[in-house]
């Protein structure tokens, strides 16, 4: 990753873009089409549909869905092309917190401010909830458009990438395995690349692609991602240790408890934040080939890092 020029953080952008209302615009629009390709609660075998819907629609943040958006509102696209992608790496995040919380991996009683999905259906049906929004996603990306630059083939590879073996599943394989261990920075970076920062920066880099984004502006929005990607797992770090399961909707102190190898474990927190501060300057750096028309990402990067759920 090339080393970008540091630029304090822009602070008016909040007072020039109304963030609350945009996230508050899109999520509505996002879980209208969410719930328009998923099958209904009540098709059979209800019992999967319902548990698809449960945490589906539990009240995440959607914060991958808004990257995707907004990256191709920079990029000068069509909301109605991005959404197809917007819902399917919601619905990969959603399978990948599903299967987060089971026993198996870190074994947690809430999610989204809900009982997690294993406590109220059980850990059979948890685990099938996960693979069938998997599936789902796939599904769902196939209705998004194809561009003579990207094509399906790219999608589904950039989707499928993203989410495989060598990325959010390696990230989860490493952070399951370094439980209780001493690893060194590096290792703890190698994790929240793969488990977090490569989903994040395939939201955004699939946002791009459905506005038939130029390869400088894929290049733009993929540093973007991958930084805004790293600062957000090193805040979920923090939020667990400084917010109240109340606030989070997840119970905090999880990591501590865990042992869990952690930013603010490894380093402590100021220093983790000085770092998720940076990590965000690099993201909100790479925007300049926009010209001033990322607003709407340059908003969620700044949200992002001062988020305190
Ligand atoms: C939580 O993600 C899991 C991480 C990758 C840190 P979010 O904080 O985006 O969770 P929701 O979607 O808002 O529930
Ligand atoms: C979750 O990381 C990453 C994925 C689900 C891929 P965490 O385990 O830190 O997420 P939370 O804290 O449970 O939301
Ligand atoms: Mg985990
Ligand atoms: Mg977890
Ligand atoms: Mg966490």
């Amino acid at each position: 990753m090339p080393k970008a020029k540091r630029k304090p953080l822009t602070t008016n952008v909040q007072q020039s873009f109304d963030l609350q209302g945009y996230l508050a615009r899109q999520t509505a629009t996002v879980n209208k089409a969410l719930a328009g390709f998923l099958p209904k609660p009540t098709t059979k075998p209800a019992t999967i549909h319902k548990a698809m819907h449960y945490s589906l629609f539990a009240g995440g943040k959607r914060m991958r869905p808004a990257l995707c958006l907004a990256a191709s509102a920079a990029c000068g696209g069509d909301e109605s092309e991005a959404m197809p992608l917007a819902c399917a790496v919601e619905c990969i995040h959603t399978y990948s917190l599903i299967h987060d919380d089971l026993p198996a991996m870190d074994n947690d009683d809430y999610r989204r401010g809900k009982l997690t999905n294993h406590k109220v259906f059980g850990e059979g049906i948890a685990i099938l909830a996960g693979d069938a929004l998997l599936t789902q996603a796939f599904e769902i990306a196939a209705q998004a458009r194809a561009w003579p630059r990207y094509s399906h083939k790219t999608i589904f590879l950039e989707v499928a990438r993203a989410s495989g073996s060598l990325q959010l599943i390696a990230g989860q394989v490493a952070d399951v395995e370094a439980e209780g261990k001493k690893i060194s920075t590096n290792e703890l970076k190698y994790i929240h690349e793969r488990k977090t920062s490569a989903l994040l920066c395939c939201s955004a880099r699939l946002g791009g692609m459905s506005a038939n984004c130029t390869a400088q502006q894929l290049k733009a929005l993929t540093d973007f991602g991958y930084n805004v990607g790293l600062a957000f797992q090193i805040i979920d770090d923090i939020l667990d240790v400084t917010q109240t399961s109340e606030q989070l909707g997840k119970t905090a102190g999880k990591d501590t408890a865990a042992q869990k190898a952690t930013y603010p474990s490894l380093i402590g927190l100021e220093k983790s934040r000085k770092i998720a501060k940076q990590l965000t300057d690099r993201a909100f750096a790479s925007l300049k080939v926009f010209k001033g028309k990322a607003v709407a990402l340059e908003a969620l990067a700044e949200y992002l890092l001062k988020r305190n759920k």
